[in-house]
């Protein structure tokens, strides 16, 4: 009987022996407890994005979920490709104890972003966000721009475009647990908190 194993994803060819830093080693650590700042996070997932664009790590798409797939894992962050159909979302979150970039490869992500004191929450229309309110900020994240998520970042990301929309994330330390929120009258609340397993989608 011949068994069918799917293809290993093409090794990443950004060496991850450890999170590298642009930053002299004194700026280390100061983002959060990682070594890795969130300019290091970001520009890892602008040069892994580079190697999705350039062809070298199979995108796939589910209509029924997002799909995904991590490209890398070590002690200190792990790296996650991520397709979006139309529609298709998160829900809003925090990360817990870990920093985050995304860069988008193809295609767009609207990110909502609670942003205390900030009521400019006018261009979201109510079917965009069931968990909407005052307080949650709204941006669009086109092909080849990224993000950053510092410790106690909540957002909410979706594809609100007609084209598939492809992104790269990484975490560090690795994402080991979330919460969930909802917001109400300008008032975050969180509703659920769970542990991350290792190798569990991240968004
Ligand atoms: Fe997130």
């Amino acid at each position: 009987m011949t068994t069918l194993a799917e293809p290993a994803p093409a090794p990443l060819a950004t060496p991850f022996t450890r999170p590298r830093s642009r930053r002299a080693d004194r700026r280390r650590w100061q983002d959060g407890p990682t070594p890795a700042s969130l300019a290091d996070l970001v520009a890892l997932t602008r040069e892994v994005a580079a190697e999705v664009d350039a062809g070298r790590h199979p995108v796939e798409v589910d209509p029924a979920h997002r799909w995904s797939r991590r490209l890398h894992a070590d002690d200190h962050l792990d790296v996650w490709l991520i397709s979006w159909a139309t529609d298709q979302a998160a829900e809003l979150h925090d990360h817990g104890g870990s920093l985050g970039a995304l860069t988008v490869v193809r295609g767009g992500l609207t990110e909502w972003r609670w942003t205390p004191g900030r009521d400019d929450d006018g261009d979201c229309v109510a079917e965009e966000l069931p968990s909407r309110g005052p307080g949650l900020r709204r941006r669009v994240v086109d092909a080849g721009r990224s993000i950053a998520f510092g410790l106690g970042h909540v957002h909410d990301v979706a594809n609100r475009a007609r084209e598939t929309a492809v992104s790269v994330h990484a975490y560090s330390p690795p994402l080991s647990a979330m919460s969930y929120y909802s917001v109400g009258g300008g008032v975050l609340r969180r509703t659920r908190s769970e542990l991350v397993a290792p190798g569990e989608s991240p968004e």
